[in-house]
């Protein structure tokens, strides 16, 4: 098969731009990008007239393979990505997660090696979840030899794989000395297991217990306790899944501030609303169950607002999915419904209909928040989230006239469950290509298990260069007496 392919009549879409122009991809890479350009013999043409032409989707948060609650999520990372793919995302960035007390070079291992059969190219946030020196010398190794430069903390999940104050302030000050960006899920861990218990005992028991147990409040706290810590030691922060008002206006005072605090936000909190909770099918109810909860619809505007004034950067899906006979763990106590929803191939469909067909968005502006913010702040710019020569040929070529339905039973996640169910949406995928390498056109997916590559991300991104100098400025001086 050829290794050259022009995609001829499109409009290309960057963050910054959008402009007619043909991309030709050799190799694997982007090599030109011009109106016009002729057809190499042999080349694979696609022709985009009447599309666009975008970077491949990042999802910057997903859960595959995850052993978690119990259970193991049902995507893989093959058919996780594959679903990814189809749905124009052609990069993730997933979580290695250790156990309490386990070495994190051993957890990185094992993840390292369930990632071999990923489709699409693929890096990983490491979890700090414990704390000794031997934590603070794997970070390094990580970072310095592995191509992680970003560490999760979990503020929340007791009795698992929560993290003490202690442990924050010990891992923000090592990434900020590695220049890896510290990333939070933002719940107060304590409250949330108190409220557990009591909202038990008040007799409620079902899904609609959950989003009791972690009110906006829970989330606000923590995500404010964690700037203010990332404020004192003068590292950057990226706080993950923002669900609501009070996180998203936590960030933006910050940021009015000049702190560098950066927010993700998942595609199901931007339209999904904490009325599912209520459902009267249990199986429905706990399919929804992911940690934070959905909300109120009001907050929905709130996410909205902040994707379009720059306070948020990012959107991701925190694809996670569990079959309803693993919900079905947590039948008899809400606590034990394993947490967690899916969307890596319905987040770039979802965010076109309701952000750029309602107004909200340009095209540019969704590039940004579905490519290219996620590349620039995990340090794969301009290799990943730009169409340019030199970049990585990842590319959707998007139809903004194809509507469909979205629905479970033409998804190509394993789950058994689709958040999106009935949506009637306007705009998707014709074509993605990962790697220069045409994976899916018009519905016909070519997922090759194992082609996805791991992607080294270089510490020290953008963001580190103005914090080392701020601090350099402010460092203290003794009194000369
Ligand atoms: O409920 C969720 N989000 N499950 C995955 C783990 C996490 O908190 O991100
Ligand atoms: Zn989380
Ligand atoms: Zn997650
Ligand atoms: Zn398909």
């Amino acid at each position: 098969m050829s290794d050259t392919l022009l995609i001829r009549g499109g409009t290309v879409v960057n963050a910054d731009r959008e402009s007619r122009a043909d991309v030709l991809c050799v190799g694997g890479l982007i090599t030109a990008v011009a109106p016009d350009l002729e057809a190499p013999v042999g080349a694979t043409v696609v022709d985009a007239g009447g599309q666009y032409v975008m970077p491949g989707g990042i999802d910057p948060h997903t859960h595959m393979q995850l052993p978690f609650m119990g259970t193991v999520t049902r995507d893989d990372f093959y058919s996780g990505t594959a679903a990814a793919l189809a749905g124009g995302t052609t990069t993730i960035i997933d979580f290695v997660i250790p156990d309490p007390k386990q070495p994190l070079m051993d957890a990185y291992r094992t993840w390292r090696g369930w990632a071999e059969k990923a489709a699409s190219d693929h890096a990983f946030h490491v979890a700090i979840t414990w704390w000794d020196d031997s934590v603070h010398a794997d970070m390094g190794t990580l970072v310095r030899e592995e191509g992680v430069n970003s560490f999760k903390h979990f503020m929340a999940y007791k009795n698992a794989i929560m993290c003490d104050d202690e442990t924050l302030v010990r891992s923000f000050r090592r990434a900020l000395e590695l220049g890896a960006m510290p990333t939070v899920h933002a719940e107060n861990g304590e409250l949330v297991f108190l409220l557990q218990q009591e909202v038990k005992a008040r007799g409620v028991t079902g899904p609609e217990g959950h989003p009791l147990s972690r009110p906006p409040a829970v989330e606000a706290e923590a995500a404010q306790r964690a700037i203010a810590i990332a404020d004192v030691l003068n590292v950057p922060i990226y706080v993950v899944h923002v669900s609501c008002a009070e996180s998203a206006e936590a960030i933006a005072r910050a940021r009015a501030r000049g702190q560098r605090v950066f927010g993700e936000v998942l595609a199901g909190h931007l339209l999904i609303d904490d009325s599912v909770y209520r459902h009267p099918d249990f199986a429905f109810a706990a399919a929804h169950v992911m940690s934070p909860p959905f909300r109120e619809k009001t907050h929905q505007e709130a996410l909205w607002r902040g994707l379009q004034a720059g306070h948020l950067h990012t959107t991701a899906t925190d694809h996670c999915s569990f079959c309803a006979e693993q919900k079905a763990m947590g039948r008899l106590d809400f606590g034990k419904i394993p947490n967690g929803t899916g969307g890596v191939e319905e987040r770039l469909t979802v965010l076109w209909d309701a952000g750029v067909n309602s107004g909200r968005l340009t095209p540019s502006e969704f590039v940004a928040i579905t490519s290219a913010n996620a590349a620039r702040l995990f340090n794969l710019y301009p290799r990943k989230g730009l169409v340019a020569p030199g970049a990585d040929a990842d590319l959707v070529v998007w139809d903004p006239a194809a509507h469909h339905t979205i629905s479970v039973a033409s998804q190509h996640s394993r789950g058994d469950f689709n958040l999106f169910e009935g949506r009637p949406v306007v705009g998707r995928p014709s074509h993605t290509v990962s790697q220069g390498r045409v994976v899916c056109a018009l519905g016909d997916l070519r997922a090759e298990r194992g082609a996805g590559r791991y992607l080294k991300r270089p510490p020290f991104g953008p963001q580190f260069s103005a914090l080392g100098k701020r601090a350099a400025l402010q460092a203290p001086t003794p009194v000369l007496r």
